[in-house]
């Protein structure tokens, strides 16, 4: 299936490992030009280097930018030098890293506060940052897509995780508010849900049920496979494929969807 994706402009935020590298990978390896950001210019230009050194990714297809999502005047910055130097914007994918375990009455307000603004606050702010190239994409070149990285536990809430839960669902109620709004306009607006995937996050959350239970690495692991219908952990490469084709051209009637790649684990019907 051709995607549509060579020479469309993607930007992707969380993106110097895990899910965010991933995501830039797979859509650079479709012929994307992808700008990718992080917090540290050293681990950020380490990702596009090792990108670029790929067989089928040229190193002018990809742009390392230093960029804290929480950061207004940041996103905004880094959002203009993707315009400014690939010439326009036509895919937002929105992420960043996680926040720490601990379940509702375990966490302070401040730690509510500071996890709002990382997984739900950032991600209206790189919207609104991307909107208006977007809008201009869409019109100019039939249409643009947002891809927002949320997880399971918005829709299957998990109790250790309550920072996690309460940041992602308003991200769910955003994305729903959004699609309704730039449709319109010929952009797609959708959220992709991971389950336990192998990355670093995945290692600090296992590091704290360690510390916290006594369980061996094994236990801990078996525990999180044996909750899918697919009795294992997910890689990286499987959240990202979701995320391009939600980006890709073939997906322009999916709009407003909440897309779990959780090998099953949601217990929901819906
Ligand atoms: N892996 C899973 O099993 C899983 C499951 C469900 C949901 N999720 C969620 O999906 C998201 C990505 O997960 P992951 O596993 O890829 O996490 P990860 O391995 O910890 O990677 C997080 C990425 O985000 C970047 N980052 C962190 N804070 C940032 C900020 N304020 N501004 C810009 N970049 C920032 C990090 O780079 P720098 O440190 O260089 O800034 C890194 O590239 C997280 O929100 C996580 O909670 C993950």
């Amino acid at each position: 299936m051709d995607f549509g994706l060579t020479d469309r402009v993607a930007f992707v935020a969380g993106a110097s490992k895990g899910l965010g590298r991933a995501a830039a990978r797979e859509l650079a390896q479709e012929g994307a030009k992808v700008a990718l950001c992080s917090r540290d210019r050293e681990r950020i230009t380490a990702a596009a280097r090792s990108l670029s050194d790929e067989d089928n990714i040229t190193e002018d297809q990809v742009l390392p930018l230093v960029c804290d999502v929480t950061d207004e005047a940041a996103v905004d910055a880094a959002i203009e030098e993707t315009v400014d130097t690939f010439g326009a914007l036509h895919v937002l994918v929105t992420n960043a890293g996680g926040p720490p375990s601990g379940r509702a009455t375990d966490v302070s307000r401040d730690e509510y506060r500071e996890a709002l603004e990382l997984n739900l606050m950032s991600t209206v702010t790189l919207c609104d940052a991307a909107l208006p190239h977007l809008r201009t994409a869409a019109a100019t070149d039939d249409h643009a897509r947002i891809i927002m990285t949320t997880s399971v536990s918005a829709k299957q809430p998990i109790p250790s995780l309550a920072l996690s839960n309460t940041a992602r669902a308003g991200v769910q109620g955003y994305a729903k508010s959004l699609a309704a709004d730039v449709g319109a306009s010929g952009i797609t607006v959708n959220t992709v849900l991971p389950g336990y995937t192998r990355t670093d996050r995945l290692e600090d959350l296992a590091d704290e049920i360690q510390e916290r239970t006594g369980q061996s690495r094994d236990e801990i692991e078996s525990d999180w496979a044996d909750q899918n219908a697919l009795p294992r952990i997910g890689e990286p490469e499987e959240f990202a494929a979701a995320v391009a084709f939600l980006a890709s051209a073939r997906a322009g009637y999916v709009t407003g969807t909440a897309f779990p790649v959780d090998g099953g684990r949601g217990k929901h019907l819906l």
